[in-house]
Parts: structure tokens; C-alpha cells; sequence
């Protein structure tokens, strides 16, 4: 969708109004009684739209709200989603939302723009590439109205980014494993190369002579070739350490000889999730031109079983030097995870966030609401959290206590690949962190968040662009 911020009202073909102003507005356009009639017959509940038809311009009012002046967060976020759906099946190209008719309890101007554009993004986002009929949307642009120019202004630069980065996050996710494949993933982060952003790939050739034994061994049984895959978008300043975020891209998940039964196999198409948010985020950061030093790196594989796949029990040799006991091929996240982890070393990183959906637990643990939050630094952990909470799309903080990492034990290498039923998404957040030490770490376990059956959510795109946003304004 495309944004504007406006300082006073243009012509437009729908104007968004909160209930308890609504009656000035039609009063202005003529319609008072009319819109005095809408009132009674409509409920004031948070949620609910109702509209007014009008002859001339704009050819309706949508009123969304309660009758009260001011409202809290989360009737707001309400609000903007009924005005954003309303507005996803509206004949008219434009629309027009009344900013200051909402007073919303600890959230300025540039946070209500930012709730309402986010809703829009949510409601108009169409994957309808491989539909025959296919319903395009009529709207074109939304504009942000307010007094608060500035205000409207960068939320309207944040939320436009934001909405091209959700934008390439959910096609990655929602494109089939037919066509989005390793090779797919390295050519659509390759579309984010330009002035400030370099994107390299690291292929199996490279890895071999790395020593990325871990990332290897998930690869071994498919045809079509692993790729790390590296953007590199240089928008801080010179010299200054990266954040770096690294996402599982596993293309499709089969479990590998570890084959997963039918009904598990069906969303494995969006294992490359954590993948596809990191390119989103970075998107978002590059288009918003954020100003930090920013490495998105995605692990891109597919786990297929074959007759040169690996097999449970094959040991190998990662990255870091320690050796891992593949009892479950499944399990393969963390091993494409533990050598990216290693490799962003190179890259003398400020913080390292990886994204991955990494276990059927973490869907268990939290269900669909809430990413697993692991971390090895408080002050990480909190910016992610609080980045979370912002965007309203939330994690929540899971322990990494030492003693649970004795459940990797393993008789013949330095660990294994999986820790047992017990605490399933916690001893693959221990993986990781045997991989971590040193640097300064989070993981977000997004398995129960990343996806629905009806396609990609995005996330945690949302959280991370805040968190970057949020570190730019500290720098
Ligand atoms: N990609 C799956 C995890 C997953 C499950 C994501 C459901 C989204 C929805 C992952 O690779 C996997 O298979 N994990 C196993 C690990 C186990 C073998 C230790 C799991 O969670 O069962
Ligand atoms: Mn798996
Ligand atoms: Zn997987």
C-alpha cells in the first residue's frame, strides 16, 4: 500500500473518523442528520465500523470508536484493524484517516500513525500470484491527516518500509517449495543490493571448504543447493560494529530419514520463515534508510532424505570445531543455525539475533501469540522484548539454564543435535548458545508465530524493524 502524510484534509474518496467526532465531520459535509441516524443504529464498541454513504467527496465516512474522547491502546489497535478490513473491501482508490481525532492513553502521534498504517499493511496484503481469478485491491493510497506534521511524516517513512519488508517476508513464506528454493531465496535477497547494500552467497563449494560440516549434512540429501546467504547493508557509520540477524531458511522441512509423518509435513514449506523476516527486516531498514550497519543473513537449505542423505548417528565436524552427533535428522535447524552463528564471528558483531521456526515445543509452550524469547545478555533480551511489545508482536522470555544443557549429552562427540521431549524448544536454544559464547546473543523460536494455514504472518519482521529502529535512536 502506498502512504501519505497530509496536514489538511485533500480530496479523497473515504475519510476515517473516530465516533465521537464523527457528527462534526458530516455536520461539515452536510450530512449531519444523516450520520445522527448511523449513530443510533450502530453499536460504540472498539472493533466495530460503520459508514456513512455520501453523493459527493468523500463518498463515505468510516467511523470506527467509542463515544469517549480519549481510548487505550488495545481498543485503538482494534479500531484501525475494522477500519483497515473495511477499507481492504472499499470501491474507492483513496482514503483519508482523521489522526487527531484520536486520543489514545500513552501513545503519541507518530506511534497512533504507526498502529493504524500497520493495521492497513495487515488488511491489504494479497498473495494471489497462482490465483486465476484474482481480485485486485481498488484502494491505492491511505493518508495520514494530522497537525503533528513531523510526527506524521516519519511514521509515514517507518510504516512504509515496514510494509515492503512485511511485504517480501510473507511472499518468501507463502511461495511454494517449488519455486522458493535456496537458489530462489539467494535471488530475492539479491534484489535488495544497491548503493549502501552488498549481498554475497556462500555456496556449498565455500562451505565445503569452510568447514560448515553441520549446514553440510542437511543439504546431503536433497538436488538442490544449499546458499548462506549475506546482505550487508552498510547505513551507520563507518567502522561501527554490525548487528547481525541470522534466520533458518530450511525451504522445505521433510524431517529428512527422520521422515516427518504426513500431517507434520504440510507447513513445512514455511520453515525458511525465520529467513524470510530477517530479508524483510533488513528491507525495511535499507528502505527507511535506518542508520545502522546491518547484516541479514539467511541459512538456506532444503532437508530431504535420499540415499546420500545424512543418516541418525552420523557425526560431523561444525564450523566452531566441535563435533555433533546427528541423532535426528529433523533436527536440522540448529545445525544449518550453530555454523551461520559461527561464521557471523567474522563480522566482530554488537549483537547477534537469530530467528528460526525451530520446534514443535515452542508452538506448545506459547501457541500462536507470542515468539520464545532465549537470550544470553539482560539488555538484549530487554530491547527485544520491549521491540515486541511495540509492534505488537511479542515474544515472551524463556530461561537457558545451565542445567538443561546436560540433555545434549552425547557418548561419542562433543554433543547431540537433540535433548528429548522434555523442554523441546529450550534444549534447541542450548544448542545454540554452545555456538553463541562470547557474542552477544538472542534467539526467537517462532515456529507457532511465523505461519497460519491461511499463509506467512510476518513476523517477527515487525519486531525486528522496532528494535533496530529503536537501537538507530540511541546511536
Ligand atoms: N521445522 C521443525 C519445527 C516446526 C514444527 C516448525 C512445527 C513449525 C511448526 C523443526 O525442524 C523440527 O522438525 N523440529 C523437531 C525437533 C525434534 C526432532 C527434536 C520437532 O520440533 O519435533
Ligand atoms: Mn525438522
Ligand atoms: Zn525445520
Amino acid at each position: 500500500m502506498k502512504y501519505a502524510a497530509t496536514r489538511r484534509a485533500l480530496a479523497t474518496d473515504c475519510l476515517i473518523v473516530a465516533r465521537h467526532r464523527a457528527k462534526a465531520h458530516a455536520e461539515a459535509l452536510g450530512a449531519g442528520p444523516q450520520m445522527a441516524a448511523l449513530l443510533a443504529g450502530t453499536e460504540a464498541k472498539a472493533g466495530n465500523a460503520a459508514s456513512l454513504h455520501l453523493s459527493g467527496r468523500p463518498a463515505r465516512l468510516l467511523v470506527v470508536g467509542g463515544d469517549a474522547a480519549a481510548t487505550t491502546a488495545a481498543k485503538f489497535r482494534k479500531d484501525m484493524a475494522a477500519a483497515a478490513s473495511a477499507l481492504a473491501n472499499f470501491k474507492g482508490a483513496h482514503a483519508t484517516l482523521c489522526l487527531d481525532d484520536f486520543a489514545v492513553a500513552r501513545q503519541d502521534a507518530y506511534r497512533n500513525a504507526r498502529v493504524a498504517l500497520a493495521a492497513i499493511s495487515t488488511a491489504t496484503y494479497r498473495f494471489g500470484r497462482y490465483r486465476s481469478k484474482n481480485k485486485p485491491l481498488k484502494l491505492k493510497e491511505v493518508a495520514v491527516q494530522s497537525a503533528e506534521d513531523a510526527a506524521a511524516v516519519r511514521a509515514v517513512r517507518h510504516g512504509q518500509a515496514l510494509d515492503a519488508g512485511l511485504a517480501l517476508a510473507k511472499d518468501l513464506g507463502n511461495q511454494p517449495p517449488n519455486v522458493c528454493d535456496p537458489a530462489y531465496v539467494a535471488e530475492a535477497a539479491g534484489a535488495l543490493a544497491g548503493a549502501r547494500v552488498r549481498v554475497s552467497v556462500i555456496d556449498e563449494e565455500q562451505m565445503a571448504e569452510l568447514g560448515m560440516g553441520a549446514f553440510l549434512a542437511v543439504t546431503a540429501g536433497t538436488s538442490r543447493p544449499a546458499k548462506l546467504v549475506i546482505v550487508d547493508y552498510r547505513g551507520g557509520a563507518e567502522g561501527a560494529a554490525p548487528i547481525v540477524l541470522i534466520g533458518k531458511g530450511i525451504t522445505f522441512d521433510t524431517g529428512g530419514i527422520n521422515l516427518k509423518s504426513a500431517s507434520g509435513m504440510q507447513d513445512m514449506k514455511f520453515d525458511m520463515c525465520g529467513a524470510a523476516s530477517v530479508l524483510g527486516a533488513a528491507k525495511a531498514a535499507i528502505d527507511a534508510e535506518l542508520p545502522v550497519n546491518l547484516i541479514a543473513m539467511a541459512a538456506a537449505a532444503e532437508n530431504m532424505p535420499g540415499e546420500a542423505a545424512t543418516r541418525p548417528s552420523d557425526i560431523v565436524r561444525t564450523l566452531s570445531g566441535k563435533t555433533v552427533e546427528i541423532m535426528n535428522t529433523d533436527a536440522e535447524g540448529r545445525l544449518v543455525l550453530c555454523d551461520a552463528l559461527t561464521y557471523a564471528r567474522r563480522f566482530k558483531p554488537r549483537a547477534v539475533v537469530d530467528v528460526a521456526t525451530l520446534t514443535g515445543a515452542q508452538v506448545v509452550a506459547l501457541g500462536a501469540h507470542a515468539s520464545a524469547l532465549y537470550a544470553n545478555n539482560e539488555g538484549l533480551a530487554r530491547a527485544l522484548a520491549r521491540a515486541g511489545e511495540t509492534a505488537h508482536d511479542r515474544s515472551w522470555r524463556m530461561p537457558l539454564w545451565e542445567e538443561y544443557q546436560s540433555a545434549l549429552d552425547s557418548p561419542f562427540a562433543d554433543m547431540k543435535n537433540i535433548g528429548g521431549r522434555p523442554a523441546g524448544s529450550i534444549t534447541a536454544a542450548c544448542f545454540l548458545a554452545r555456538f553463541a559464547k562470547g557474542l552477544k546473543w538472542a534467539h526467537l523460536d517462532v515456529a507457532g508465530t511465523a505461519f497460519t494455514r491461511k499463509g506467512s504472518t510476518g513476523r517477527p519482521t515487525s519486531a525486528l524493524f522496532e528494535y533496530l529502529l529503536a537501537d538507530a535512536a540511541k546511536a
